[in-house]
C-alpha cells in the first residue's frame, strides 16, 4: 500500500456515523476523501463534510459525501488534514497546497484535528525544509513583501504552473517565506499576522490533536503534549 494512503486509512478508521468530518487538502487528506466515501458506502454510516478548499470539496461531492459549512455546524468532531512539516510539539506548517485559511478555520472549530503525513514531513524544527505561505491580499503587494522580509525570511511570490500569480480559493496571492528557521513559532504567527495585508499564515501552534506518521515500515501515532 502506498505509504500516504496507510496513513489516511488509519485516520479514517476515527470517523464515526453520525460525525461532522473536516475534509483537508493535499494528496494524503485526499485519500483521507476517498476513502470516508468509500466508508460511507461499504458501511452505511452518514457523515457531514466541512471542506477546507474548494478542490476537497468537489472531491468529496464526487464521492457521494453530504457537505455542509461552518454556519450550520459550529462544532466538528474530527478533520483528517495533511501538513508540510511537523515538529517535535505537534506544530506544523501548512499551505503549501494554497489552502490554508479555510484549514486554520476548520481546524479551530474541531475536536480532534488529526494530521495524515509520510515520516518525510517529520523535522527538527519549523521551516527546515520549505518556506511558510502567507496569504496576502492583492493591494500592496510589495509593501507587504518588505514587511514580511523584515522578520528574517526571503519572501517569493507564488507564481502558479500556468506562469500567473497563484490565486487562492478567497481571491488572494500567496507569499512563500524562506527562513532558516523559526524556533518560536507562536510568536511568529503572530508576528506575521500583525502586518496590514496578511491574512493568514500557515504556522499552526498548537493545533493538532493526533499525527499520523506513515513509513515503509509502518505507521506511528504521536499526541501533543498536554499544555502545562
Ligand atoms: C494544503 O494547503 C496544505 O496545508 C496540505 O495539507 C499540504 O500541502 C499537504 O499536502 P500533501 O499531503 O499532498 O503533501
Amino acid at each position: 500500500m502506498d505509504i500516504k494512503e496507510a496513513a489516511a486509512r488509519e485516520a479514517v478508521k476515527y470517523v464515526e456515523d453520525g460525525m461532522v468530518v473536516g475534509l483537508g487538502s493535499g494528496s494524503t487528506a485526499s485519500m483521507a476523501i476517498k476513502l470516508i466515501g468509500q466508508k460511507i458506502k461499504t458501511e452505511g454510516i452518514m457523515v457531514t463534510g466541512i471542506p477546507t478548499s474548494s478542490a476537497s470539496d468537489l472531491l468529496a461531492r464526487a464521492m457521494g459525501i453530504k457537505m455542509g459549512d461552518l454556519d450550520d455546524h459550529r462544532e466538528i468532531d474530527i478533520t483528517i488534514d495533511g501538513a508540510d512539516e511537523v515538529d517535535p510539539r505537534l506544530n506544523l506548517v501548512k499551505g503549501l497546497g494554497g489552502a490554508l485559511v479555510w484549514e486554520k478555520v476548520v481546524a479551530a472549530s474541531t475536536r480532534v484535528e488529526m494530521i495524515v503525513v509520510d515520516d518525510s514531513k517529520v523535522v527538527e524544527y519549523l521551516c527546515q525544509k520549505v518556506p511558510l505561505p502567507v496569504e496576502i491580499i492583492r493591494f500592496a503587494r510589495e509593501t507587504t513583501a518588505r514587511r514580511l522580509a523584515s522578520l528574517g525570511c526571503v519572501p517569493k511570490l507564488r507564481i502558479a504552473e500556468d506562469g500567473e500569480l497563484y490565486v487562492t480559493d478567497n481571491g488572494n496571492n500567496i507569499i512563500d517565506c524562506r527562513f532558516n528557521r523559526i524556533d518560536d513559532p507562536k510568536s511568529m504567527e503572530s508576528r506575521i499576522n500583525s502586518i496590514p495585508g496578511v491574512v493568514d499564515n500557515g504556522l499552526f501552534v498548537g493545533v493538532a490533536s493526533k499525527v499520523i506518521i506513515s513509513n515503509q515500515d509502518g505507521i506511528r501515532i504521536l499526541e501533543r503534549p498536554v499544555q502545562g
